[in-house]
């Protein structure tokens, strides 16, 4: 396994963030709707998208992958289990079913499981599904389907937490090849499932409503192959901007979309940072000498992503006062509190708050990687504290960010990656 050994850097010059995987992953699943081939450009070369690859593979698909370009055309076999060995990596790879019961009518899918940063349940999803018609059975850890019959209907798929990104991906996408409307009350309207949906409809799927919280879709007899350009991550934009907000860093960000991170540049201007949008797809970040402390709440899109919970609580450690983060989408995932606090945070966490008491400096340690988010707080924490930090497992950073210490590096940051 590897680590990281980090020193306090000054970062200067611009970044270019890589395609998006969140948006990427249900792109791959999407792929299973049709026998023509796709190709999707922009697709970072990440662990998690390796893992999908494999999937679709077993799935009955001929894969390439070159230079950031994806070919995906039918393979000779012929297959419709994704198994426990795979899918319990990734967790994502459940929405492979949607598309496995509109195409294939039937489908083995491992239930994921939980991961660290909560329970992760799957019943949206299921509950979705089911209502289009088709018959799903739990057995042994897996979902086992039958979609012979899918129709188009109304569905409301808002859960406990509000709306869910793969659970409106898998509805959407078996929607697509059922027979008649449509209708997803409470569909995700993040970025990656108007992508999605885009898509799709370049595969020839009747989708209308992409990006708000009504989608529709009229079920066609048949998708064909398409080619397509990946979204950029904004994840990754997000983390690069809190990195700049915790080193005193002025940054540009290029290659990604300032509009998909509005609630994101917002805190970053009430935190004191002056933000300059250059043109469609670039960003100047600058932080003021003090920075102030805000309250976050985790939200579904438009809000500000969970994804970005962590990074900016290492911000946050920084900035003159007391700031509250209040995590909606998943109350558990604070497992960067302690490791912040191991490094001098005063950080307490209270169920799904979590109070930053900012203004001190923090200090070197080692420090336990936990989850992919909280892994890329803990690298922003080491850029920006006093002497030397090492971050154990950055297996959990290859899962979600491209190129992440070449990237630093090319910024001015000490950063280093070691055998552990
Ligand atoms: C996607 O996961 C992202 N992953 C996550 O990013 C992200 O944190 C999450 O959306 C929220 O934005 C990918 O896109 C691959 P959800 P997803 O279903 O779709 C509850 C990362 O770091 N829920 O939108 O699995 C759920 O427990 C990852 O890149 C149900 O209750 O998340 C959560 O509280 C981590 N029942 C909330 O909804 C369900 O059937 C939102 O989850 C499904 C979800």
């Amino acid at each position: 396994m590897d680590k990281f050994v980090l020193y306090k850097s000054a970062l200067k010059g611009a970044v270019t963030v890589s395609g998006s995987k969140n948006a990427a992953l249900p792109l791959l699943a999407a792929t299973l709707l049709t026998d023509e081939e796709c190709i999707i450009h922009h697709v970072p070369d990440l662990a998690d998208i390796r893992t999908m690859l494999k999937i679709i593979e077993v799935l009955g698909k001929e894969v390439k992958f070159e230079d950031g370009t994806v070919t995906i055309k039918a393979g000779k076999k012929q297959g419709y289990v994704a198994p426990y060995r795979l899918v319990r990596t990734m967790r994502a790879s459940f929405c492979c079913l949607g598309p496995l019961l509109a195409k294939k009518k039937k489908a083995k899918v491992s239930l994921p499981g939980g991961c660290i940063i909560g329970v992760r349940p799957v019943d949206l999803h299921i509950k979705g599904l089911e209502e289009l018609g088709a018959k799903i059975a739990i057995e042994k850890g897996y979902c086992i389907g039958d979609g012979k019959n899918l129709k188009g209907k109304h569905i409301y798929l808002g859960g406990a937490f509000g709306s869910s990104v793969l659970a409106t991906a898998n509805v959407m996408m078996a929607a697509t090849l059922a027979e008649g409307e449509t209708t997803i009350e409470y569909a995700a309207c993040e970025p990656e499932i108007e992508s999605l949906a885009v898509f799709l409809k370049r595969m020839g799927a009747d989708i209308a409503g992409e990006g708000t919280p009504m989608l529709r879709v009229r079920g066609v007899k048949k998708l064909g192959g398409c080619s397509f350009e990946n979204i950029a991550d904004r994840i990754e934009a997000g983390t690069y901007i809190a990195c700049a907000l915790a080193t005193n860093s002025t940054l540009q960000i290029n290659g990604a979309n300032p509009y998909h991170l509005t609630s994101v540049l917002e805190t970053a201007k009430k935190m004191g940072a002056q933000i300059n949008i250059i043109g469609a797809d670039s960003m100047l970040i600058e932080p003021k000498s003090v920075l102030k402390p805000v309250n976050i709440v985790t939200l579904p899109y438009p809000g500000f992503p969970t994804d970005l919970q962590a990074q900016f609580m290492v911000a946050l450690c920084y900035a003159r006062g007391i700031s509250l983060i209040t995590e909606k989408i998943y109350p558990d995932r604070f497992m960067h509190v302690a490791e912040l606090n191991r490094m001098g945070a005063h950080i307490q966490r209270s169920g799904p708050y979590a109070i930053v008491e900012g203004g001190g400096a923090l200090y070197g340690a080692e420090v336990m990687a936990s989850d992919l988010r909280a892994s890329a707080a803990l690298v922003i924490a080491g850029l920006s504290a006093e002497e030397k930090t090492q971050v154990f497992r950055v297996y959990h950073i290859d899962r979600g960010y491209e190129k992440i210490e070449e990237k630093l590096r090319s910024l001015g940051a000490k950063i280093k990656r070691e055998k552990q």
